[in-house]
């Protein structure tokens, strides 16, 4: 298991967004908060096999796309003074072993995300839980993923579950692009090939441009992407 450097956060100021995310929950000042300090990395030795989730290849995409998208939680919205699109502030909201005393995990499919925006799967929830249960640590894993399993049950839908969808989940989708199901993603891809690559691989020439853009994702994701859309999007 390789160390690699924390998702690099960007501030984006693109203002596409099809929900409307006021509400008000979550600040209670008396609430404990957890301790953000410590850092480890899962001895995994380079297998899949660990149970230890990673905070930023499973947990920090799920917030980030489905609470910190443009004009909810992120760094120039901040509804209610909630940021969640870096460890620090999401612990702000998260106390280490006790999911159900985390505000910021009890209000997951309950109020959060708002009931017209794309919610977080039973699987989602139960990997945040997990990575709460096990001390809610800011582990950095280098994505370790199988490349030779590149279908769209197989690998790609969970792909787009955990890092787009909290945006392009519901349709028409953020920037009217839904990347929801099997036959949307493969005719939009199909039709923006060179853009969406673009968009994946962060070389597009415009910063806001690139997805997800609170930090790209792991080679090996970005790889499994490439080679279904080079066999022709096997399902
Ligand atoms: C937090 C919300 C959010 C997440 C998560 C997200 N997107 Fe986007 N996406 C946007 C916004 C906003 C735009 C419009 C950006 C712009 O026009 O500057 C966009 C635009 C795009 C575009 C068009 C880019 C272009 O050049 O016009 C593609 C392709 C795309 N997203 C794919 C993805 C993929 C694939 C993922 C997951 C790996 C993803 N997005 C995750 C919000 C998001």
């Amino acid at each position: 298991m390789k160390i690699i450097n924390p998702p690099f956060v960007i501030i984006f100021t693109a203002f596409v967004f099809f929900v409307s995310c006021k509400h008000d929950i979550i600040n209670d000042p008396n609430d404990k908060i957890a301790d953000t300090t410590k850092v480890v990395t899962p001895s995994i030795g380079g297998t899949t096999s660990s149970d230890t989730v990673c905070f930023n290849t499973e947990i920090l995409p799920l917030f980030s796309s489905y609470c910190g998208s443009s004009g909810c939680h992120d760094l120039n919205s901040h509804e209610d003074g909630v940021v969640l699109t870096d460890y620090t502030r999401i612990m702000k909201g998260i106390r280490a072993k006790l999911p159900n005393n985390s505000k910021y995990f009890t209000v997951i499919g309950k109020d959060m995300p708002p009931k017209n925006s794309p919610q977080m799967s039973a699987a989602n929830i139960a990997t945040i839980k997990k990575w709460i249960e096990q001390g809610a640590l800011n582990t950095q894993c280098a994505n370790v993923c199988d490349t030779t399993v590149f279908t769209y049950i197989g690998s790609i839908k969970t792909i787009f579950e955990n890092n787009c969808n909290g945006c392009h989940g519901l349709r028409p989708g953020t920037a009217n692009i839904y990347l929801g199901d099997y036959a949307s993603t493969k005719s939009y891809i199909t039709a923006n090939k060179t853009l969406f690559l673009n968009s994946i691989n962060h070389t597009a020439t415009t910063l806001s441009k690139n997805m997800p853009q609170s930090g790209k994702m792991v080679q090996c994701k970005i790889t499994q992407i490439e080679k279904w859309i080079n066999n022709g999007y096997p399902q």
